[in-house]
């Protein structure tokens, strides 16, 4: 790393909820910070009282885009109109490309316990907005742990770390996406590519990122450069993701993510008369 990267922006998500009643805290995709080219929403769930959570999301569509669950405790079922179907655990990964459409329900399945994760919605080029919807479903053994000598465990979804692969691929924006631990007086410097936009969310404890400190529940935008250093004096947990953008426009209502609202009207419409 030449040239780290420094925090250009610092939000502290928001208590919000969606699906049919789940609490969750909103980071990308609020008010504050509607899209961060090419992340449309990053929303961070997580709590040990049932009543945030098992409502769950019963059926909704999604075209357009991507949606990247990762579950940190707890289990959660999906199932959609293809006929798709499976159960997520803890630290597992569902990369979901809804592309030109699918319907689908994420429902809790356990009625206590903590359960907690993310989904980030990433968005899809133009020319790729309408492919056949697909899966890419990771289990929790399949996340490589690197564990370095800074006193570091880094769980990678995508992109390397110290040389070691994660094992999502095939994706337009070419992305990183890893749960970063740092222990006490813990050190990591992650390479990340030029070009690529780049955020932390750290959701335990606290990290220092380029002499700024970050607290839990806090989104950090990093600006240019090939790499960021990230430390913590107390132990804390992020997640560290980048893509590359797509500088396109963007047209976007609820669970639809297309460029013109011409393209929207018609994911309404393609929706009302069952062809997704
Ligand atoms: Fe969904």
């Amino acid at each position: 790393m030449d040239n780290p990267r420094a925090v250009t922006q610092t939000l502290v998500s928001r208590l919000t909820s969606d699906g049919a009643g789940v609490t969750l805290r909103r980071s990308i995709g609020s008010q504050v910070l509607s899209e961060l080219d090419p992340f449309l929403l990053l929303d961070n769930f997580g709590t040990e009282n049932p009543d945030d959570y098992i409502a769950g999301f019963p059926d909704h569509p999604h075209r357009g885009f991507e949606t990247v669950t990762y579950m940190i405790k707890g289990l959660m079922r999906h199932r959609d109109n293809t006929g798709a179907e499976g159960l997520l655990g803890p630290g597992g990964v569902q990369w979901m490309t809804a592309g030109r459409g699918i319907i689908h329900s994420e429902m809790p399945e356990q009625r206590e316990g903590e359960m907690s994760g993310f989904q980030l919605w990433v968005n899809l080029p133009a020319a790729e907005k309408m492919c056949d919807p697909r899966y890419q479903d990771i289990d929790p053994a399949d996340v490589p742990l690197v564990s370095t000598e800074g006193g570091v465990d880094i769980r990678i979804i995508a992109g390397s770390v110290n040389g070691v692969e994660g094992p999502v691929n095939g994706i337009a924006i070419d992305p990183t996406y890893l749960d970063i631990a740092l222990g006490k007086e813990g050190v990591h410097e992650q390479d990340i590519p030029e070009g690529h936009t780049a955020f932390l969310y750290v959701f335990d404890g606290q990290a220092e990122v380029a002499g700024k400190s970050i607290s839990t529940h806090e989104l950090a935008v990093l600006g240019v450069g090939d790499g960021v250093r990230v430390s913590s004096s107390k132990g804390g947990r992020l997640i560290l993701v980048a893509g590359r953008p797509f500088g396109e426009p963007i047209a976007r209502y609820g669970p639809f993510v297309m460029n013109t609202k011409q393209e929207i009207h018609q994911a309404i419409e393609d929706f009302k008369n069952g062809n997704f």
